[in-house]
C-alpha cells in the first residue's frame, strides 16, 4: 500500500518537474524526485563464492499489484545477452539465448521469480537485471556480480633460508602480511582465468626471529599460517657452490653435481 502510494505521487512529481524544471531550480525538488526513483530502479553489487549456490531476488512490488511479466535479463562477458521471461496470463516461461544451464528460475516462477545460479563459477561474472511488470508499474532490480575464489595458502621455507608465503589462484588477488615485518619481495601473477597467485617471500636478518607468521586477507576469509624459521646457514656448503656454479657456468657442471642440483630443486619446489 505504502509503496504504491509513492508510485503515485512520484509520477505527479515527476511530471511537475519536467513542467517547472525550465523556470525553477528548486534543489529540494531535486532532492525528493531523486528520493522517490530509487526504490523503483536499484542496482545492487554481490559478490558470492565460487561453488556455492547464488539466489537472486526479484524487487518487491505492491501487494495489490497484479504481477504481467516477469524478465531476467543475464549479461555475461564473452556471450550474448541472455532473457528468460515468464508471462502470467498464459503461464509459459521463455528463454531466449540462453546456453548456461547452472543459471535458472530458481523454482516455479509463477511463485517465487527470483533467479538461481548453481553452481556459481568465474564464468558467471556479470550483470543480472530482473524486470517485474505489474498492473502497478515497472519495477526493476539489476546486481552486478562478483565471484569470488578463495585461494589456495601455503607457507614454506627455501633452502636458502628464504621463506615463501603463496596465496594461489584467488579472486581477488589476496592481500599478504608478515609478523613480524621482514625483509619481504611480492609479486602478483595473474592466472589468465581472472584469479591471481600472490607470493610473498621474506629474509629476516635477525636471527633472533624463530617464528614467523604471515596473514592472508580475502573477502572469502582471512588465514594466518605461521613455520618456526630453521636459519639458511644449515644448507650444506657444497649446494651452495653448486648453484653459484650453475647459474654462472652452465655448460661445465659436472655430472654428479648436476645430480646434486637436481635433488635440490625437487626439495625446495614443495
Ligand atoms: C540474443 O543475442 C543477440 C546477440 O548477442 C543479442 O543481440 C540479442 O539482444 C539477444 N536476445 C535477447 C532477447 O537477449
Ligand atoms: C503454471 O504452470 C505450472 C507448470 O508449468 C503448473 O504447475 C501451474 O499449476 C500453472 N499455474 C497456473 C496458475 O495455471
Ligand atoms: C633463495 O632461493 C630462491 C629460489 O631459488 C631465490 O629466488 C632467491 O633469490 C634466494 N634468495 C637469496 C637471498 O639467496
Ligand atoms: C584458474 O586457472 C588456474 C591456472 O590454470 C587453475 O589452477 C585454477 O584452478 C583456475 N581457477 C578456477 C576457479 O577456474
Ligand atoms: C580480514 O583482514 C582484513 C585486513 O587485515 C580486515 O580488514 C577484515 O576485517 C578481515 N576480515 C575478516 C572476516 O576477519
Amino acid at each position: 500500500m505504502h509503496t504504491q502510494g509513492r508510485m503515485s505521487v512520484l509520477r505527479v512529481l515527476i511530471s511537475i518537474n519536467i513542467m517547472v524544471s525550465a523556470s525553477t531550480n528548486s534543489s529540494l525538488m531535486d532532492r525528493q524526485q531523486r528520493s522517490f526513483i530509487l526504490p523503483v530502479e536499484a542496482n545492487t553489487s554481490l559478490s558470492e563464492p565460487v561453488d556455492t549456490k547464488a539466489v537472486l531476488s526479484c524487487p518487491p512490488t505492491t501487494q495489490k499489484a497484479v504481477l504481467v511479466t516477469i524478465r531476467w535479463e543475464i549479461i555475461l562477458r564473452d556471450k550474448p545477452s541472455c532473457t528468460r521471461a515468464y508471462r502470467r496470463d498464459t503461464n509459459e516461461t521463455r528463454a531466449i539465448n540462453c546456453s548456461d544451464e547452472t543459471i535458472s528460475w530458481d523454482s516455479r516462477p509463477d511463485r517465487n521469480p527470483a533467479l538461481q545460479i548453481n553452481p556459481v563459477a568465474i564464468t558467471h561474472d556479470g550483470y543480472y537485471r530482473c524486470e517485474v511488470v505489474t498492473t502497478h508499474g515497472h519495477f526493476y532490480h539489476g546486481y552486478h556480480l562478483t565471484v569470488l575464489v578463495p585461494p589456495d595458502v601455503t607457507l614454506f621455507q627455501l633452502e636458502n633460508g628464504t621463506i615463501v608465503c603463496r596465496a594461489a589462484a584467488g579472486k581477488p588477488a589476496a592481500q599478504i602480511s608478515w609478523t613480524p615485518g621482514g625483509d619481504c619481495h611480492t609479486v602478483e601473477e595473474p592466472l589468465g582465468n581472472d584469479t591471481v597467485t600472490v607470493q610473498s617471500s621474506c629474509r629476516w636478518e635477525d636471527h633472533r626471529v624463530s617464528k614467523v607468521s604471515c596473514s592472508v586477507s580475502h573477502l572469502t576469509g582471512n588465514r594466518s599460517l605461521s613455520i618456526e624459521r630453521n636459519s639458511g646457514d644449515k644448507l650444506p656448503q657444497k649446494f651452495v657452490r653448486i648453484l653459484i656454479k650453475k647459474t654462472e657456468v652452465t655448460s661445465v657442471v659436472e655430472e654428479d653435481e648436476m645430480q646434486s642440483y637436481g635433488s635440490y630443486t625437487e626439495k625446495s619446489n614443495l
